[in-house]
């Protein structure tokens, strides 16, 4: 492969695999402002409506819009031929799903090769940055508290599929997802560089609201069934960790550009539990009424998803608690929702 000091030179251009999402639309914004002529994918082109925002980006700079299916052979060739970079941010994401296997694990599984294959046809793609996420890393059986998580571990995929706690689809089709493109990397001689955010918050350019910026702000908006998704996630996951999306977003495009970046990097700028979170938001805002007392419920997170490796690298994030909520609660309050 050529080497990153390459991407440097004449109108760069970057590929957004699934560049309608919640994290990709901002990518996009972001590639845009910097001055790579992106190529965005999205499943259904022709669908106004769930493309409008990608759309209204394009006075922004170069922005082609293709069709594209992580589960059809072929259909990233188009768009990632002649890219320098390639991001694959694209997953299905279905957590009420009655069937994992067919609905996430292996269509995120096949979407990997399919995107990867067309990168290695292209010959002219320096590096991939995949999205993977924390539920590829923190799930163990480990207990106690204070246990630092960092890119050397995986969730213990032994212990999903066999136990099958709720939501269990997800963290396997992420784990898998991303060590198959560690292998396929490794077997083309692919430089990939993967980016494990946490939970992420702060204001979307989708028209829906992204159902994570929901579950970051269960708690001021008194959804039960959300506050009760965001305490299975620290029983399952270890912790509430999060990030601003911005952030996230800044990472994938520090890493692309990064000569010296390899390997896997957590990033994430916050690491809580449901009851510290919820009394930091107290405090913050009294008029909502949040909850504060969770019985018997674990107080204490058992884990921190570290990004140390992220930072020494040289990202330094813009976004803490404070930031990521006031900036996610003046977007919800915008569109009325709070
Ligand atoms: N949001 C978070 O808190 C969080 C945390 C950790 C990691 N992540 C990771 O970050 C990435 C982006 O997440 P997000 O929150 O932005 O999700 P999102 O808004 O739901 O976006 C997911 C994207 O995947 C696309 N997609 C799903 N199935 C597809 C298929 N079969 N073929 C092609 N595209 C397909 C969707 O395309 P359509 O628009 O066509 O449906 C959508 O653009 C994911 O890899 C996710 O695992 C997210």
């Amino acid at each position: 492969m050529a080497t990153q000091t390459d991407v440097g030179i004449g109108k760069k251009k970057a590929c957004v695999v699934g560049g309608s999402g919640f994290v990709a639309s901002l990518l996009v914004k972001l590639l845009l402002e910097k001055g790579y002529a992106v190529n965005a994918t999205v499943r259904d082109p022709g669908n106004q409506k769930k493309i409008l925002h990608l759309l209204q980006l394009q006075p922004l700079g170069e922005l082609k819009i293709f069709g594209a299916d992580l589960t059809k052979e072929g259909s990233f060739d188009a768009p990632i031929t002649g890219c320098d970079l390639v991001f694959h941010v694209a997953t299905p994401v279905n957590f009420a799903s009655e069937d994992p296997e067919n609905d996430m694990i292996k269509p995120a599984i096949q979407g990997v090769l399919n995107v990867l294959n067309a990168c290695a046809k292209a010959k002219t793609v320096k590096r991939v940055v995949l999205t993977s996420s924390a539920a590829a890393v923190s799930i163990n059986t480990l207990s106690g508290t204070g246990l630092v998580v960092d890119e050397e571990n995986w969730s213990d995929i032994e212990f999903l599929t066999t136990q099958k706690p709720p939501t269990w689809g997800y963290p396997v089709s992420k784990t898998l997802a991303e060590k198959t493109a560690w292998k396929f990397a490794e077997e083309h001689n692919i430089d990939l560089v993967t980016v494990i955010p946490s939970l992420m918050a702060g204001p979307s350019l989708t028209p829906d609201i992204p159902s994570s910026v929901g579950m970051a702000t269960c708690l001021l908006s008194g959804n039960e069934f959300l506050i009760n998704s965001i305490k299975g996630m620290q029983m399952l996951s270890g912790s509430i960790s999060i990030s601003h999306v911005e952030d996230v977003c800044r990472a994938h495009v520090f890493l692309a550009e990064k000569e010296s970046a390899s390997g896997r990097y957590i990033c994430c700028a916050v690491n809580t539990s449901v009851p510290e979170l919820a009394k930091f938001l107290s405090n913050k805002y009294p008029h909502y009424k949040v909850p504060t007392d969770f019985g018997d419920f674990p107080s204490k997170a058992k884990l921190v998803m570290s990004s140390e490796k992220l930072t020494k690298e040289g990202f330094s994030f813009k976004y803490g608690i404070e930031e990521i909520y006031e900036e996610t609660v003046a977007y919800l309050k915008n569109k009325g929702l709070l």
